[in-house]
């Protein structure tokens, strides 16, 4: 099966964590935009509203008539379904790819349930071989390189890249990330950080990975 067929199977089984009536997170990426279409075929209707993580998704549920709502209307989240660049076996995350790495930890942490949605390839042993994605205040760039050379890494500005929320991504490179937790706390701790792409502190709670075998569902602590 190749990549593009294994994001949808796994997003098609991310469609049946969907509630009728609920207002759900939606992340960003290729594997999510497949969500988002299966969801418009499947439950259009049925979904009151939806809280977005980036212009682009906002942009593709509003195109299938799925309304988007601001988080600070509507609270608490029972769903997010978003897709990573990177799980370990603990659900440990390495997000940010696709630059919308802030807003989607906003939405994940006013989420009951975090459904990550990936192809197999994902799934790693050890995080790390995926740049870790950075967002920072454009100010504080050169200074917060610094800070992450001396976390043994290699800090690359991502090109041309503006956030949605006007800032910079730098992307940390040759890492092995054996304490997911401890490094997202201590890159959180940088000033000028806004915030970094490890989602260890808020772990997904379920990974649906699209396998050639079909769908594998991982919960923390199955494996
Ligand atoms: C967006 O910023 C990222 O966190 C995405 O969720 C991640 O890059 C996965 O993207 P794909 O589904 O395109 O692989």
């Amino acid at each position: 099966m190749n990549p593009e067929d294994k994001k949808r199977i796994a997003a098609e089984a991310a469609v049946d964590h969907v509630k009728s009536d609920s207002i759900i997170g939606v992340g960003t990426g290729s594997t999510v935009n497949h969500f988002i279409d299966l969801l418009a075929a499947k439950m259009a209707n049925q979904v009151k509203a939806a809280v977005s993580s980036s212009e682009a998704s906002s942009e593709r549920l509003r195109g299938h008539g799925i309304k988007v709502v601001d988080l600070n209307e509507v609270g608490k989240l029972d769903l997010y379904v978003d897709g990573a660049d990177e799980s370990n076996a603990q659900l440990h995350l390495i997000k940010g790819g696709g630059g919308a790495l802030t807003r989607e930890k906003i939405v994940a942490a006013a989420s009951r349930e975090f459904v990550c949605i990936a192809d197999d390839s994902k799934l790693v042993d050890v995080l790390g071989a995926f740049p870790l994605p950075v967002e920072v205040i454009p100010m504080a760039r050169e200074l917060v390189a610094d800070s992450l050379r001396a976390l043994g890494g290699e800090p690359r500005l991502r090109n041309g890249t503006i956030t949605d929320n006007g800032n910079q991504i730098l992307d940390l490179h040759g890492l092995a990330i054996s304490d997911a937790p401890d490094l997202e706390t201590r890159i959180n701790q940088i000033t000028g950080v806004v915030s970094n792409g490890l989602f260890a502190h808020r772990p997904a709670d379920v990974l649906i990975l699209g396998t050639d075998q079909g769908v594998v569902t991982h919960t923390a602590g199955s494996d």
